[in-house]
């Protein structure tokens, strides 16, 4: 049997990335798939239609054609509005959909009958680690928020001990251990700043000291953590993390905030007064502000200037990195058809944790 795979070009302002790179097709073939992607999909990310057509796939130019020849359609972003005209009943789509915030578009993808699954979705669990887009963009943005607040600091990073004299390190704050804070931690090191972050998971201790930054211990035990997922803290936590992080808000250069709480808008941990305790010319780069920003005062895609405290909100930082976005992601999305599909025929197993976590609209008879 064969299955009709098509690669869709983003159309999300800002989208650079693309869902499957050249790499993957050859096997994605062997799993029964006869690939196809629309024209330019990947060019933003460096992989041009020639390097797709000598892997292997067809070519189409409009999506129309792309999404009217697959049994199977990719994207990395929900679908759009022209996507869902063009569906038809007993296709599947692959994407991220965030299905808890996004009720009407899962019922518009219902309405047509579709199957649909969703990266985002996929449960915490070992044997999910390498189909984990959350995870792998997470872990560039993280490096690249780095980058992103050298940029905007008026100061260098390590410490340099010249015959003018010595500039001292910078103070790197980061509110957030998970997979992005990890490897912001990393890059800030690694560059010579001098690194703290706090997390609602104690766990983080001991993996941020392992990274040679100091931990900062919000002592409280009210906080749950499910699938993976923190969830949210009391007004009494965050009263807690406040006393405990603003001495170091009061003396960082930079602060990088990574946290989130699934299904949910992001938690505020930085108001408006404790902005006003950072030092002029500080810098800070909010990575949950797609989900509604960390400090009181981000706003999506833009700057703040706010008492000499500059305020940087990236609502999609893997984007700025859509070569090496694109290659994780497209190992994350082959990864997963290979454990959902045989012999070019999905096997839709709902005994499966992994199927059935992501497995958003089922319009089949399993
Ligand atoms: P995330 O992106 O959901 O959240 C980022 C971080 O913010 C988390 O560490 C969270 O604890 C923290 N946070 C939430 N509320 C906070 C608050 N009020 N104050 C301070 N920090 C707060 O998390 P991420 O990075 O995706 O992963 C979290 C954990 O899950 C990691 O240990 C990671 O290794 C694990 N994970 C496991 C996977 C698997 O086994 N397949 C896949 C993805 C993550």
């Amino acid at each position: 049997m064969l299955l009709k795979l098509s690669i869709l070009k983003e159309t999300n302002e800002g989208e650079t990335r693309v869902a499957i790179v050249p790499k993957s097709i050859a096997k994605l073939q062997k799993l029964g798939f006869q690939v196809s992607i629309q024209s330019d999909a990947g060019a933003q990310a460096s992989f041009t239609d020639e390097e797709y057509k000598n892997a292997g796939a067809t070519i189409y130019s409009t999506l129309q054609d792309s999404i009217e020849n697959a049994d199977l359609i990719v994207k990395i972003n929900p679908p759009s509005a022209e996507d869902l005209k063009h569906l038809k009943k007993g296709q599947t789509w692959l994407s991220q959909l965030f299905h808890r915030l996004n009720d009407d578009l899962i019922n518009a993808l219902k309405t047509k009958g579709v199957s649909a699954f969703s990266l985002d979705a996929m449960p915490r669990i070992s044997r999910a680690q390498s189909m984990d887009v959350l995870s792998s963009q997470s872990n560039l943005s993280g490096y690249k928020a780095v980058i992103a607040g050298a940029e905007h600091s008026s100061k260098i990073f390590p410490m340099l001990m010249t015959a003018a004299g010595t500039i001292t390190p910078s103070r790197v704050l980061i509110f957030g251990v998970g997979v992005a804070g990890l490897q912001a931690i990393a890059t800030a090191k690694r560059l010579g700043a001098i690194v703290e972050a706090t997390d609602v998971r104690l766990e983080c201790k001991e993996q941020t000291e392992s990274l040679g930054a100091k931990f900062l211990t919000v002592e409280d035990d009210g906080v749950k953590v499910e699938g993976g997922y923190a969830q949210e803290v009391t007004p009494e936590y965050l009263a807690k993390q406040k006393e405990v992080v603003n001495k170091s808000l009061a003396q960082a250069d930079i602060v990088i905030t990574t946290a989130l709480v699934q299904g949910a808008k992001a938690p505020v941990l930085i108001s408006k007064e404790q902005i006003e305790l950072m030092k002029n010319g500080s810098v800070i780069i909010d990575m949950a502000v797609a989900k509604g920003g960390n400090t009181a005062l981000s706003k999506a895609d833009e700057i703040v200037f706010h008492q000499g405290v500059k305020i940087v909100g990236i609502s999609n930082f893997p984007a700025q990195l859509p070569t090496n976005a694109s290659e994780l992601l497209s190992r994350n999305v082959d990864t997963f058809l290979s454990h959902i599909v045989e012999d070019g025929a999905f096997k839709w197993d709902m005994e499966d944790e992994i199927t059935r976590e992501t497995l958003i609209i089922n319009n089949t008879n399993n």
